[in-house]
């Protein structure tokens, strides 16, 4: 019997997809990490490499302005500017979220307030969809919703058949983290960690979950540099 074909789409960083062939086509995908851990990174590699293939990508940032993101893609060799409007469709909710919280008063039409909101909002027309963060939806709720509203984002993407990234920072309860965790198709962590001989400071990256790929059994050492999140090549002894 021949293998059924999967169809991919490249995460983008490039030492990755050579070890797990990229993410499959219209999944929904999420990655976590502490604050700095390069969550964001990652997403500009996915936007980047999505888009020199002739894919549309949508971007609803809640956190961080869409003009940080676009300088630090810039920064690192991968500039999106060009694309804003065409290949690349930006919701940025940022600013409104933070007079929101700042004044407490009603805000302008891009005002998220929920997760259904959040899904109407995708834009028309893409194949790919970054949020970065779900973060502020999660937050308050508890792991009977967080997984409820996971598992309708999971299949609305599914429907829309859209690849899409949900970036989350572990501000949130780990109990809400795995249970969004659960419904996804994969699950990469971005982690601090001390080496436990040196005991330097290292970066690893734990692919925790990924159906239908072939998925690395160890945390896979990680930096971020000039050009991105670059993977090592060595096995680490952890775990
Ligand atoms: N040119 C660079 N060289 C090395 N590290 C960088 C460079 N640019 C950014 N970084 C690192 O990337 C981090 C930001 O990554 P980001 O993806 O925004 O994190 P997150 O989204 O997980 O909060 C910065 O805190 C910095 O440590
Ligand atoms: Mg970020």
């Amino acid at each position: 019997m021949p293998k059924p074909q999967v169809e991919r789409i490249p995460t983008g960083v490039p030492d990755l997809d050579a070890i797990i062939e990229g993410f499959v086509k219209e999944r929904t995908y999420l990655i976590s990490g502490e604050p700095g851990t390069g969550k964001t990174i990652f997403s500009i590699h996915f936007m980047s490499k999505a888009i020199k293939n002739g894919l549309k990508v949508g971007l609803i940032t809640t956190e961080e302005p869409l003009d940080s993101i676009l300088l630090q893609a810039s920064l690192l060799g991968m500039p999106l500017d060009k694309y804003v409007g065409n290949e690349l469709k930006v919701v940025d909710t940022s600013l409104h979220r933070a007079m929101e919280a700042s004044f407490a008063t009603p805000t302008g039409e891009y005002l998220i307030q929920s997760f259904r909101d959040l899904q109407r909002a995708i834009p028309p027309g893409v194949d790919c969809v970054v949020v970065d963060t779900i973060t502020p939806y999660f937050l308050p709720m508890n792991p009977t919703m967080a997984r409820e509203t996971a598992t309708e984002i999971v299949t609305t993407m599914r429907e829309k058949r859209l690849t899409a990234l949900l970036i989350m920072d572990e501000a949130v309860d780990a109990h809400v983290l795995r249970a969004v965790a659960a419904p996804v198709h994969g699950y990469i962590r971005l982690a601090y960690q001390h080496d436990p001989y040196t005991t330097r400071p290292i970066q690893l990256m734990y692919v925790r979950k990924l159906r239908a790929t072939k998925t690395p059994n160890h945390p896979l050492r990680y930096e971020l540099t000039g050009t991105g999140l670059i993977i090592h090549k060595e096995k680490l002894p952890l775990e």
